[in-house]
């Protein structure tokens, strides 16, 4: 099977009403899926049910290797400097030191992040602290990397460089799921865009560039 993700019919409320209301797609290996839609149409809790962190009142979510999530506001500890929170999931999730040592020096070179490990996150910019909470994420060594708004807050130096590492990622076959409120930001690296209603999130259009012919699919 080709499909790292199938997400099936997903819904879910809270007290105040619908905010999922029938999503369904898949990811296959290899693929980067965008995931567009206004503030508070429902992105984030998307991504939450799909990395495990909050249920869905319905649907499926089949899920075929290791997700790797970064969430929108990084949840770097701040005491800790970037080295420390990155090698803390490797920990967590029972990494061996020395593995997590060797993949640390990779990730951090892919990332262009080398010479920030030993500062903490108050000392960094917001571009470096973006990439260090992607690198924590890619600790685990994921089949899946889940990113939450990764431009947010940046300058549009930082969203070049921060493209072209994960260009790089995207070169090692690893499946990405990307979510912006900007189409923009994700038609250099997607794959496939889903573009999402207000709340509650629906899908409305889908979008893809699959050899170099778009193809542009109205859902409403
Ligand atoms: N735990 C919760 N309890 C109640 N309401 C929630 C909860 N989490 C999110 N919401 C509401 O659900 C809606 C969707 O929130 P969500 O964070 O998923 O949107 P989003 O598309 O990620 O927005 P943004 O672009 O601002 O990041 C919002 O109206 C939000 O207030
Ligand atoms: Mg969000």
């Amino acid at each position: 099977m080709d499909e790292l993700i199938v997400v099936r019919d997903l819904r879910k409320s809270f007290s105040d009403g619908p905010v999922i209301s029938g999503i369904s797609f898949e990811l296959k290996r290899g693929e980067v899926l965008g995931i567009v839609g206004p503030n508070g149409a429902g992105k984030s809790t998307l991504l939450r049910i799909i990395a495990g962190i909050i249920e869905a009142d319905s649907g499926t979510v089949e899920v075929r290797g290791k997700i790797g999530y970064t969430p929108q506001d990084n949840l770097l500890l701040p005491w800790f400097n970037l080295e420390e929170n990155i090698l803390l999931a490797a920990k967590l999730s029972g990494v061996k030191e020395r593995e997590a040592m060797e993949r640390l020096t990779s990730i951090a070179e892919k990332l262009g992040i080398g010479e920030h490990l030993k500062k903490r996150v108050r000392d960094v910019s917001g571009g470096t602290a973006r990439k260090a909470a992607i690198a924590r994420s890619l600790i685990i060594s994921p089949d899946i990397l889940i990113l939450d708004e990764p431009y947010t807050g940046l300058d549009r130096d930082s969203i070049d460089s921060l493209q072209s590492s994960l260009k790089r990622l995207r070169e090692e076959r690893m499946g990405m799921i990307i979510v912006s409120h900007q189409l923009g930001e994700l038609t250099e690296i997607s794959d496939r865009v889903i573009v999402l209603s207000h709340r509650p999130a629906k899908i409305v259009k889908e979008i893809s560039w699959r050899n170099g012919n778009i193809s542009w699919k109205e859902l409403y």
